[in-house]
């Protein structure tokens, strides 16, 4: 026998399905299918080229080397500068902290803010990114998962979150714009929890505003600007889906209290972001935005297209969700139609018989009691991708009605 184990946090670690599905879908395009992709949750625009051009001017300009593990001091400026006017906040560069992109920090939160085995509790969005789950359980806190209903624009209940709140719950997940479900949390909602968790002054707030650019209706809010929720939330974003730079792993967090503590992290792993790509987000950040707004109008233009063709396949539903770049119609009709057991089973249909990829609900969390069910499309695609794409399915679900 081997004597050689792997850890139980190793063997409890999950994964982000979106990178098994591409897998499958890259697989049966080698293979020479024909497939329209909806899987992945990325801006299909090239990043914009003064952005490039700064990339270029630092590799020629000999930036090789490492930086400080919080991040080069203009960049972090920079960001402490978008964040906070977009925000209406006043945020100081050594609140930020650069990282490689967004995604580290969710980790390095829950790590930083609750103790392994000690049963500290963590409370999440479900639909919801499959990073915060399995981050909760591979730094052995408690995951809780918070529903989010369709019937209330895919935001969650503030009861529901009072009802789920412990002396044990350490930190509170939000998400807006919301990946799957492109929801937004409005103002209102924001006050609504702000109400909650006045009553519990321990739970810190990690605000994944990674998609905070990319709203189409009304203004976006975010619970760090609610009267006493500063000093508690770490407000995350970065420049993967704003500039369509998600290769170039920026992201940035701002926080006073753990802004130390994240530079700790980084200088622990992987000391720092790329100096190549940090000097290019700063391009990103204070140049031109026009592509940037441009990248913007276009996915609003293409939501409104999927929307309106989805509301036309036979037993989809598809609501028209605020911002990010993603609709989750419900289908729960559309699997009773063509006999499917699930969304699941839709899905694999949809890929082998129609030769569409999307991705499923099961793929980021446990199905909402009595919310039905449903499948994502990521719109970070061409329109004539999109009409094909509806197309395939419209005719798939008319044969396997017959
Ligand atoms: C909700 C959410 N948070 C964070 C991220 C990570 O973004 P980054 O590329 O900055 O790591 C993503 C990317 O898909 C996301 O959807």
């Amino acid at each position: 026998m081997n004597a050689l184990r792997t850890s139980k946090r190793a063997d409890a670690l999950g994964t982000e399905n979106a990178f098994v599905v591409l897998a499958e879908v890259n697989r049966l395009i080698a293979e020479g299918r024909d497939i329209v992709s909806f899987c992945i949750g990325q801006p299909d625009f090239p990043t914009p080229i003064h952005v490039q051009d700064a990339a270029i001017a630092a590799v020629r300009g000999g930036k090789h080397g490492y930086t400080p593990s919080a991040g080069i001091d203009p960049l972090r400026a920079a960001a402490a500068e978008s964040m906070g006017s977009l925000r209406g906040l006043s945020i100081t560069a050594d609140e930020v902290v650069i990282g490689a992109g967004a995604k580290p920090f969710i980790g390095y939160t829950i790590a930083s803010v609750t103790d392994y085995g000690a049963g500290d509790e963590v409370i999440f969005p479900v639909p919801g990114f499959p990073i915060y789950e399995s981050q909760v359980i591979a730094n052995g806190a408690v995951p809780v998962g918070l529903p989010l209903s369709e019937s209330r624009g895919f935001a969650f209940d503030p009861a529901e979150l009072a009802a789920r709140i412990t002396a044990r719950t350490r930190l509170l997940i939000l998400n807006t714009p919301h990946n799957p479900t492109g929801g937004l949390l409005s103002r209102s909602d924001l006050e609504a929890i702000a109400s909650v968790l006045r009553e519990h002054p321990q739970v810190w707030i990690y605000a994944d505003e990674i998609y905070s650019r990319l709203v189409y209706e009304g203004a976006f809010a975010s619970i760090a600007a609610i009267a006493g929720m500063r000093e508690r939330t770490i407000i995350s974003d970065g420049a993967s889906k704003t500039y369509a730079m998600t290769g170039w792993r920026i992201g940035f967090v701002a926080n006073k209290l753990l802004a130390p503590v994240f530079t700790r992290w980084i200088t622990n792993t992987e000391s720092c972001a790329s100096q190549i790509s940090q000097w290019a987000a700063l391009a990103a950040l204070t140049g031109s935005q026009r592509d940037s707004e441009l990248m913007k109008q276009r996915f609003h233009q293409r939501r409104d297209l999927i929307v309106r063709l989805l509301n036309e396949v036979p037993g989809f539903r598809c609501a028209a969700p605020g911002g990010a770049f993603y609709v989750w119609p419900n289908v729960t009709e559309a699997c009773e139609i063509v006999g499917a057991a699930d969304s699941e089973e839709l899905r694999l249909r949809l890929l082998q018989q129609a030769g569409v990829a999307v991705l499923s609900d099961i793929h980021f969390g446990p199905r909402v009691e009595k919310d039905g069910q449903h499948i994502r499309f990521s719109y970070a695609a061409s329109d004539a991708a999109i009409e094909e794409g509806v197309r395939r399915i419209t005719a798939f679900m008319q044969k396997a009605r017959r």
